[in-house]
């Protein structure tokens, strides 16, 4: 049996009806649910359409009554198992991660079987102290928002399994959320002026992604990467590098670049002969891995020479790589960048901001590097602070809120669905359907999909 987690398989809901939906009275809030129900049924007619573009404004986060709603956010989608709580305004009530730093120090990378294990081992305690640091229990909340992919599937079950239990026993509804989405999105909890369309770069340890955002759930993909994404490549440099990565690899290079000359060596910018907007880090990784190797310092590393006991010499020398590494990797970001600002300006000129979000967002040289290319082109950065960039439940949470409100969730599960249930995971989910132009013949080979675009199903569900 599986379960439909998505929330844009339900109908869509009118904008008299969601602005119903926002008036109704707070308490209790599983009401909000069989009200919006309702509601769909009665105003939500074949004949009256509604658009995601209508329903925008009534998503914008300016609504008073949307502090009556309070959304649960679960993420489990990679190395962190995450909880929050978050008003419909957009207050953030409570905020709880709990990484896997150990395990990825151990593993060098994310294992599935044990990350789905330290999940297991750390989600009810997680979602219990969002629920006590928010001061609210679950019989307060609106519904439960969880990531249902992309992600690693055990990983992700964890999360689904924990969201749907609550959500059965309660009584409330599930949001089914897009991780990428929410990073991308959480951007507008945080810039509560930020409206739809805008250009968002999302950089992340399994993704790089430039994409128009036309409107909530409507997204155009302007570039993605061909092979590994920046994060993977901050990882390992930081790991072959010897660096203390218990805090993650990107910070740990990031700190040592700091110390290093960024033109000592000279890697090559990735994909300068491909005019589009996709990305490509594994060659770049392996220039890394040769220069290391070259200066005799990988197998100084390999053989348990941490940074911290490296010579003066030997430490200039990594720092050295460590920041040509980022100069190369941050300037084939701001190539793909520029083209996209291009692009999106071609196709929406009434964009006016520049939102980069993601793990690697929450990189200081990154976020300079990109703001230069947004002022050039008159765009405003909007870059979340770091603790919303790498993987939270806030993004989850607010992702959920902006859905529920559009009317697009899933009913709570029957009082009997059992406890072993196969779930719908959408552990390869792309988010919105390529921009023609940007397709480039190394992408061609890798597009193999599980699923539809989130995009492309919102689409099919409103011509339903
Ligand atoms: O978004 P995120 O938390 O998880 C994924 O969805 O993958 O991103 C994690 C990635 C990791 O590769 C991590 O090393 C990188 O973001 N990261 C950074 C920094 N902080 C996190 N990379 C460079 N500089 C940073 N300061
Ligand atoms: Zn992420």
């Amino acid at each position: 049996m599986a379960a439909t987690l998505l929330p844009t398989l339900s109908p869509p809901v009118s904008r008299a009806a969601a602005f119903l939906l926002l008036r109704a009275p707070p308490k209790p809030l599983r009401t909000h649910h069989h009200l919006f129900r309702s509601l769909l049924s009665s105003a939500s007619s074949p004949s009256t359409p509604a658009t995601l573009r209508s329903l925008a404004p009534m998503a914008s986060a300016a609504t008073p009554d949307r502090r009556d709603l309070l959304m649960l956010g679960i993420e489990t989608s990679c190395d962190d198992t995450a909880a929050a709580v978050v008003r419909g305004d957009g207050e953030i009530l409570s905020q709880v991660v709990s990484s896997q730093a150990d395990l990825l120090v151990k593993y060098g990378g994310v294992a599935p079987k044990m990350a789905e294990e330290a999940h297991s081992l750390a989600i009810d305690q997680v979602v219990q102290k969002a629920l006590d640091d928010a001061h609210v229990s679950e019989s307060d909340l609106s519904a439960v928002a969880v990531t249902v992919g992309p992600g690693l599937s055990l990983c992700l079950r964890v999360g689904v399994h924990k969201a749907r239990t609550i959500a059965k026993a309660f009584g409330l509804p599930i949001v089914g959320v897009h991780h990428m989405e929410a990073h991308a999105l959480v951007s507008r909890l945080v810039n509560k002026g930020l409206d739809f369309p805008f250009l968002a770069l999302l950089i992340s340890g399994g993704h790089n992604l430039l994409i128009l955002a036309h409107n909530l759930g409507d997204y155009v993909q302007l570039g993605t990467t061909v092979d590994d994404a920046i994060g993977e490549a901050y990882d390992k440099s930081a790991r072959w590098l010897g660096l203390d990565i218990r805090k993650g690899g990107g910070p740990a290079l990031e700190e040592l670049a700091l110390e290093g000359d960024p033109n000592a060596i000279k890697f090559r910018v990735p994909m300068r002969q491909h005019k589009d907007c996709n990305f490509s880090y594994a060659g770049l990784k392996t220039q890394v891995r040769l220069a290391i190797e070259s200066r005799n310092l990988y197998g100084r590393c390999t053989d348990g020479i941490p940074i911290s006991s490296a010579t003066a010499e030997d430490r200039q020398l990594r720092a050295d790589i460590a920041a040509s590494f980022q100069r190369v990797a941050v300037l084939h970001l701001e190539e793909r960048c520029q083209r996209a600002v291009e692009w999106a300006l071609k196709m929406k000129p009434s964009i006016n901001n520049f939102v980069v979000s993601g793990g690697v967002a929450s990189n200081q040289y990154v976020r300079t590097r990109l703001n230069y290319i947004a002022e050039k082109n008159g765009l405003q950065l909007v870059s979340p602070p770091p603790s919303l960039c790498t993987d939270n439940g806030v993004m989850i949470a607010w992702t959920g809120i902006e859905h529920f409100v559009a009317g697009r969730f899933d009913d709570p599960p029957a009082a009997d669905e059992p406890d072993d249930m196969q779930y719908d995971l959408r552990p390869r989910w792309p988010l919105g359907e390529e921009y023609s132009e940007g397709r480039s013949v190394s992408r061609s080979m890798k597009t193999a999909r599980i699923h539809p675009s989130l995009t492309s199903m919102i689409q099919g569900s409103l011509h339903k």
